[in-house]
């Protein structure tokens, strides 16, 4: 008999993996999964340490690199998004600083989507550039425009996909190819769609990116990140980055977004089926100038956003009439809606985009990203979609 933590069926869906794949339970026998909260684990003689360090034993060692609560977190996550293997970092920005550091080097050229989240620009423009790392931004919706971008040390093309906060759509399937024909790695931020709603690794990207921040903790609690790929770069190359450089998930966090990914099927597709008729009324609404949600027909990719989503996502931006003024009003206008820049909450959030996520890049990169002062995004919560309405229908009335 085992305890069942080792059954695996390859036929189960993702509301049950999120709650069954790769279970932690220790000599105890806890139903639901206990938190390792230690720095370091400790060995019965000095022959069995030696052992262990060198890999001829299996067992834990120190948790900048190796924790069960962590370990069980990253096995989850690879099994929802069909990887070989996950590393969990501090956050979801460290995951992408740590993919680039860890398999990129001086000299190296990024492709990277002009509609990213405002720090992930940054990140590439501002800290990446300075130890050699040049990227150059593309149109993600275009794949010709990434082919004719590509250089000879093209290494990495980078793809938020929707992108925050316009919900731009870039087709995996094609931008893979462009970049496999070319010799470079592509990488998916799928922190909106999260792996219930899409998986990246099964259309041909070769790493996925998250914000375990957003749906994966899915109640604002913990800040934490994901990177999903194959045995060897992820499993072998980042693992020994995070091993020596260590910017690492805490256990706490790990067993926070564990007990997230259980809820995580229902929680995505509750979010998602709110956002399509949120993005419906708003569509009604005369002080609205545009929606931006792939779900409706109207949006350019709707068609490309039903062939490679299983969902649309939570996630509503959309322009008023009058610019920042109108949009600020609107924010300052609602009483139940938090004004606040995280998502993937419980709670429904609204954002002004122009001078928050995307406050400290460039006017001239925020032009080039489509954020307007008339743009608000809006993470659209559980609570009942008809409050949620009734709450924005004050401030457009
Ligand atoms: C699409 C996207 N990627 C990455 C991040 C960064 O994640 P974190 O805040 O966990 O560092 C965010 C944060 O808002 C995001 O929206």
């Amino acid at each position: 008999m085992t305890d069942k933590t080792e059954y695996f069926d390859p036929e189960w869906g993702y509301a049950t993996l999120g709650i069954r794949a790769a279970e932690p339970r220790t000599e105890n026998m806890e139903h639901s999964a206990s938190v390792s909260l230690t720095s370091s684990h400790v060995y019965r003689s000095a022959a069995e340490a030696a052992a262990v360090f060198s890999g001829q034993q299996p067992g834990y060692i120190y948790a900048r690199f190796s924790n069960p609560t962590v370990e069980a977190f990253e096995k989850r996550l690879a099994a929802l998004e069909g990887g070989e293997a996950c590393i969990a970092t501090a956050s979801g920005m460290v995951a992408i600083q740590t993919l680039c550091l860890a398999l990129l080097k001086a000299g190296d050229h990024i492709l990277a989507s002009r509609g990213l989240f405002g720090a992930s620009i940054n990140l590439f423009n501002n800290i990446l550039s300075r130890f050699g790392l040049e990227t150059t931004w593309v149109d993600p919706t275009d794949p010709a425009a990434w082919k004719a971008a590509v250089r000879p040390n093209t290494k990495l093309f980078f793809v938020e996909t929707p992108s925050n906060p316009l919900m731009e759509l870039a087709d995996i399937r094609a931008l893979a190819d462009v970049a496999h024909a070319h010799g470079a790695l592509l990488a998916v931020d799928n922190c909106f769609l999260t792996p219930v709603l899409s998986q990246p690794l099964k259309l041909g990207a070769d790493f996925v990116i998250h914000s375990g921040t957003k749906y994966i903790d899915g109640q604002g609690r913990c800040i934490g990140g994901a990177i999903v790929g194959d045995a060897q770069r992820v499993g072998k190359d980042i693992y020994s980055y995070m091993r020596t450089a260590g910017p690492c998930l805490s256990p706490f966090n790990a067993w926070v977004f564990l007990k997230g990914l259980e809820t995580l099927a229902l929680r995505v597709r509750a979010h998602s089926d709110s956002a399509l008729k949120l993005a419906q009324w708003l569509k009604t609404q005369p002080r609205v100038k545009r929606v931006f949600y792939p779900g409706l027909p109207e949006h350019p990719q709707h068609e490309l956003a039903k062939r490679q989503q299983s969902g649309f996502g939570g996630i509503v931006s959309f322009e008023v009439e009058g610019g920042r003024e109108a949009a600020w009003k609107l924010v300052d206008s609602t009483k139940m809606l938090s004004i606040t820049a995280n998502l993937g909450d419980t709670r429904s959030t609204i954002t002004h985009p122009a001078t928050t996520t995307h406050a400290r890049v460039t006017p001239e990169a925020r032009e080039q990203a489509g954020i307007t002062e008339s743009l608000l995004r809006i993470s659209v919560g559980l609570e009942d979609i008809e409050d949620i309405i009734r709450d924005l229908e004050r401030g457009l009335a």
